[in-house]
């Protein structure tokens, strides 16, 4: 049977997407820039069976209820047409990380289903090719195909608007300490959260300003400038929660210990500790730092009672194709940290 596996990792926005100029497309109302996240995984096999009257999907081995095997039964529609193949699918996906808390399961799940869906069907096509296809799966999903730090075009047709590496893994060691409130399902999923931006007063104001923080963003990764990138990415969280929390209904995922973050950390940094938050559609809060800082930055996150747990990770390659899984083969990003994590 045609089959193959793909890895592909999360990714933390420093500039964020939020909102469509077009739902169906995923065509997104402004550019982005993220961090792919090595030390999170999900890994796809997709594997086509001409017998098979139905897709099938697996998310950690069991069927999961809603709406998740419509979403990528319609995914693998668009790979299917590509290839001239009507065969259904059996899908498996497994996570490292906790799904649906706000560290973007769909970014990596899209990635990974993309390219493993299009390796099984034989399909040769370019990074750019498999980001466009990526970004209709999940908006985000498009920024996890290409390595390290990359950003993600707005335009207006479907064949412009996917994302690029901007620097490679190994051009900042960053980590991103992220700090779970809850690792619980969110109540509003992004997908419908996206469609509700333009409901608020404040959207048109959070993308008209993109442009400049796109290019403070873009700056503060070439130079490596950490104090810059911690000032651009939280007032980018800042207004994309400020878009959240206005919109009709409004979506309030701020618990109040992400509130109590959003004090702390800046509080650490004026006090000459190098740390950032950014926060997704979701309560948890990714605490940037450079490597230097880590352990520190961690100490203290230990120290708040209502964060349950910390995870780590390190700008990451993009999504590819691996050989079905092996125990050691899990990405780390750079291995010869002298700062290790305690969980
Ligand atoms: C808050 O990409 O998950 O994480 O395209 O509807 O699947 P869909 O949405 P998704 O939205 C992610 C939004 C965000 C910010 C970001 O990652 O840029």
């Amino acid at each position: 049977m045609p089959t193959a596996t793909a890895l592909a990792h999360p990714n933390i926005a420093f500039i964020k997407y939020w909102g469509n100029r077009d739902d169906a497309l995923r065509l997104p109302a402004n550019g982005s820039i993220s961090m792919n996240l090595a030390g999170l995984e999900t890994r796809t096999t997709v594997e086509f069976d001409p017998r098979l009257g139905e897709d099938e999907f697996t998310l950690q081995g069991t069927a999961p209820k809603g709406m998740a095997l419509a979403r990528v039964s319609a995914h693998l529609d668009l790979l299917r047409a590509r290839a001239g193949k009507a065969w259904k699918a059996r899908v498996a996906s497994e996570n490292d990380f906790p799904t649906g808390a706000g560290i973007a399961s769909s970014a990596s799940a899209f990635a990974a289903l993309t390219v493993a869906a299009a390796a099984a069907l034989g399909l040769t096509l370019t990074e750019r090719e498999l980001s466009i296809l990526a970004r209709r799966g999940s908006g985000s999903a498009s920024r996890s195909i290409p390595d390290g730090f990359t950003e993600w075009y707005a335009a207006p047709k479907d064949g412009q608007s996917y994302a690029e590496s901007i620097a490679a893994p190994d051009h900042w060691r960053l980590v991103d300490l992220i700090a779970i409130i809850d690792s619980g399902p969110k109540p509003v999923g992004s997908a419908e959260g996206n469609k509700l931006a333009r409901t608020s007063p404040l959207q048109k104001a959070r993308t008209a300003d993109v442009p400049r923080r796109l290019e403070v963003c873009r700056r503060a990764i070439r130079e490596k400038d950490f104090a810059v990138l911690a000032e651009i990415v939280e007032e980018d969280t800042r207004l994309m929660h400020a878009v959240m929390l206005t919109s009709k209904p409004a979506l309030v995922y701020l618990d109040p210990a992400t509130l109590i973050l959003m004090r702390s950390i800046p509080q650490w940094r004026a006090a000459g500790l190098s740390a950032a938050y950014t926060i997704d559609a979701g309560p948890n809060v990714h605490c940037l730092c450079p490597e230097e800082s880590a352990a520190e930055v961690e100490r203290r996150l230990r120290e708040i009672p209502e964060v349950r747990q910390i995870l780590c990770a390190r700008p990451g390659a993009g999504a590819r194709v691996v050989p079905q899984r092996s125990p050691d083969e899990t990405d780390r990003g750079y291995a010869d940290s002298a700062w290790k994590p305690l969980d």
